[in-house]
């Protein structure tokens, strides 16, 4: 894994985030910057915004899986959030190797190219699978709604990838037309990551995908998402509190708190020597 990563190091990052800020809230004099909320944590006490990411910065390579751990609230969906435009960032920057050269900041584009990026360039699952699915259509619906906003509107061709997709994560093609709402938590996660392979992103970004699901079905969901980073390339944010998830799947580590990394690393160092105390603790507490 070490001689792999080394090798990534050697190419540019696909995605590069610099001093990515995002508070919620409308803020106050007391919480303009976030620094101004040194010493404290990173909620206002004054007017209760809160400063969710404070000075964020990631690479991430062509095929790698970046793991992103912390405890609850640290900031962890408020970063992938940003990222698929689902929260506007309050400042920063992310650039895309392969989108205008890496030379625009994708937060600046204007709508239509945010879309263009969320439907061609990145794919989503959320934790919530009601987040990232629509219930009342068929999960073969699911995967063609993706297709069709990406420009794919032959319905013959729409079909065939909705189930080349759906079994690639092993959805049985005799359930393509039922309502996810209908499936198991597994299943409706594999039929979430279906859609967000649809167009063949070259970044996926997972939401604590298997929190919440029986051991025997997390590690299922694990394997798939494996199988999919070897046999289709494709760079992932994996965001788990679950350090058992992030040993199993990334190649390297960010660790988040109070909305600001405080240690990054590749995955076994981290977790064979932390060096920060708040990742001392996070390790600590796995064993
Ligand atoms: N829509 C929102 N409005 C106001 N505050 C929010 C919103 N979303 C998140 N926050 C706050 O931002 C901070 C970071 O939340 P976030 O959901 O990113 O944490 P997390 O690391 O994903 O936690 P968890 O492990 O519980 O999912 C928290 O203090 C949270 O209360
Ligand atoms: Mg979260
Ligand atoms: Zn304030």
């Amino acid at each position: 894994m070490i001689s792999a990563t080394n090798q990534l190091l050697e190419e540019l990052p696909l995605l590069e985030v610099r001093n990515l800020n995002k508070r919620y809230g409308k803020g106050c004099s007391s919480c303009e910057t976030p620094d101004m909320l040194e010493g404290k944590d990173n909620r206002c006490p004054q007017c209760g915004s809160v400063w969710a990411c404070i000075d964020v910065e990631l690479d991430l390579y062509k095929g790698e899986i970046l793991g992103i751990v912390g405890e609850s609230g640290s900031g962890k969906s408020s970063l992938v959030k940003s990222l698929y435009f689902d929260d506007e960032i309050t400042t920063g920057s992310a650039t895309i190797s392969t989108y205008q050269n890496g030379e625009n900041n994708i937060f600046l584009e204007s709508a239509q190219q945010k879309r263009y990026i969320r439907n061609h360039l990145m794919g989503m699952v959320y934790q919530n699978p009601w987040m990232g699915l629509k219930m009342n259509f068929s999960s073969g619906g699911n995967v063609a709604e993706k297709l069709i906003a990406s420009g794919t509107y032959h319905v013959g061709k729409i079909r065939n990838r909705a189930s080349e997709l759906l079994e690639h994560v092993e959805i049985p093609l005799s359930r393509m037309d039922e309502l996810p709402k209908n499936f198991s938590g597994g299943m409706q996660q594999r039929v979430q990551i279906s859609k967000a392979l649809a167009n063949n992103p070259p970044i996926l970004l997972l939401d604590e995908v298997t929190t919440g699901l029986d051991l025997s079905v997390q590690a299922r969901v694990l394997d798939l998402i494996r199988k999919i980073q070897r046999e289709l390339d494709v760079a992932m944010i994996v965001v788990s509190h679950d350090l058992g998830v992030i040993r199993m799947l990334a190649d390297r580590t960010m660790v988040m708190r109070q909305g600001k990394v405080v240690e990054q690393g590749l995955t076994d160092q981290i977790l064979e020597d932390p060096q920060h105390p708040y990742t001392q603790l996070l390790v600590h507490s796995l064993l």
